[in-house]
């Protein structure tokens, strides 16, 4: 078995920044027009009228204050309410490819590395935008690796369970250098119109270096101490969308073909469920949580982070789990990895930290990694 270093990490940030206020503008024009639309049947008591959002309840609810997106004019068309992406050719690099390779290239440039140096990518996503060929099998051609790829789904924690594929994989010798790519392009999957969930998703994507110790020649190495996955089968968090639709007969466009949620109840039910799984964690690796320098957790709820994180140590703080939802919305799987690259310069040698997920599925996967 050989040791395991996360060596890079890299962050595709998308061209656009849609803040609250401009999204509720826009969502609360749709209002009008639905209503409007549908004046005669609102006013006979057969529909109920849609309600306008609000920049208040969305900070109060979720802590989340902008996010960034790859398409804004489409999102913000009242008439439309989701993006507009260009169809591209088979012979064109696609758009998920496309996103990953600028992430990769980052992780690969702080680990030393190029394209050449990888034998294994994993495209570890919460949709991917065809049945076939893998993503990652595109996008290891256009970084000139080596070795396999191959696309993995677990909804929010496909990162955090693709860490723990590349790390066995570096483990056991099956492969020496695996890139992990999280190209989260929510956007596509988000119900722009529905007043409960329109704010929470943004755009991103993700890579994470994954390389046998004694090869890495980054500057800026973390031990693998250990992974963990888990899953519980939970409805509350669901998308119907998939490729027997069309055999189904059913309608394309109905809300359950995009992402919805019952917020509450997988607050309430995932806030335990992470809390004790990341105990379980540390306390096997003989690590209390009150050891533990930063969490970097999954970042869907703010509230939701600071009672995980009272649940372990006590008290909650910005220093101890990072928030980047405020900027960056929930990215789904990327989120804790965004928290992880954009907040571990300040660690010293030998600090202990946790990556987090949690969310559809329900699954929650851990990653306690060790400043080297
Ligand atoms: C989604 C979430 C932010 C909603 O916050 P919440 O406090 O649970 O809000 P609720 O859905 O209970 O709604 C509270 C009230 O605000 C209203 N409301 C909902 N959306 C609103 C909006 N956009 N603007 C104004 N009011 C809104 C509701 O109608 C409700 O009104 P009522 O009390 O009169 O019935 C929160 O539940 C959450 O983040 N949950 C975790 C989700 C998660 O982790 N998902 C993983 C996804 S990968």
């Amino acid at each position: 078995m050989h040791s395991v270093v996360i060596s890079g990490t890299g962050l595709c940030q998308p061209p656009h920044t849609i803040t609250n206020a401009e999204l509720v503008e826009a969502f609360n024009r749709y209002v009008d027009r639905e209503n409007t639309r549908h004046a005669a049947e609102i006013a006979a008591g057969t529909r109920p009228a849609l309600q306008y959002s609000s920049v208040e309840f969305i900070e109060k609810a979720s802590g989340i204050q902008q996010r960034y997106v790859f398409d804004k004019s489409g999102i913000l068309d009242p008439a439309r309410m989701y993006p507009h992406y260009a169809e591209r050719a088979d012979s064109e690099l696609s758009m998920m490819a496309e996103i990953a390779v600028a992430a990769a290239q980052q992780a690969l440039a702080q680990a030393g590395r190029s394209g050449a140096d990888v034998d294994a990518v994993l495209c570890a996503a919460s949709n991917m935008q065809r049945a076939y060929p893998a993503m990652a099998i595109e996008i290891q051609q256009a970084l000139g690796a080596g070795g396999y790829g191959f696309d993995m789904n677990v909804a929010c924690s496909s990162a955090t369970f693709g860490i723990e594929q590349a790390v066995n994989a570096v483990r056991t010798g099956s492969a020496r250098c695996v890139l992990v790519v999280n190209p989260e392009i929510t956007s596509g999957h988000q119900a722009w119109n529905d007043r409960d969930c329109h704010f929470i998703f943004g755009d991103v994507c993700t890579a994470i270096l994954v390389e046998r110790a004694e090869d890495a020649v980054g500057a800026d190495q973390w031990d693998v101490l250990g992974t963990r996955l888990a899953t519980q089968f939970s409805n509350n968090i669901r998308n119907n969308f998939g490729f027997l639709n069309r055999s189904e007969d059913s309608d394309p466009d109905a809300r359950d073909k995009t992402f919805r949620q019952e917020g509450r109840k997988v607050f309430k039910e995932v806030v335990p469920i992470a809390a004790a799984h990341i105990e379980g964690h540390l306390a096997d690796l003989g690590q209390a949580p009150a050891a533990v320098r930063r969490f970097w957790l999954h970042q869907a709820n703010e509230g939701m982070n600071q009672l995980v994180i009272k649940k372990l140590v006590g008290e909650a703080s910005r220093d101890r789990a990072p928030l980047i939802l405020d900027e960056f919305a929930n990215t789904a799987s990327a989120g804790s990895i965004i928290a992880f690259h954009k907040h571990h310069a300040d660690l010293m040698r030998g600090d202990i930290g946790v990556i987090c997920s949690f969310g559809a599925g329900y699954s929650v996967g851990s990653v306690v990694v060790r400043k080297r």
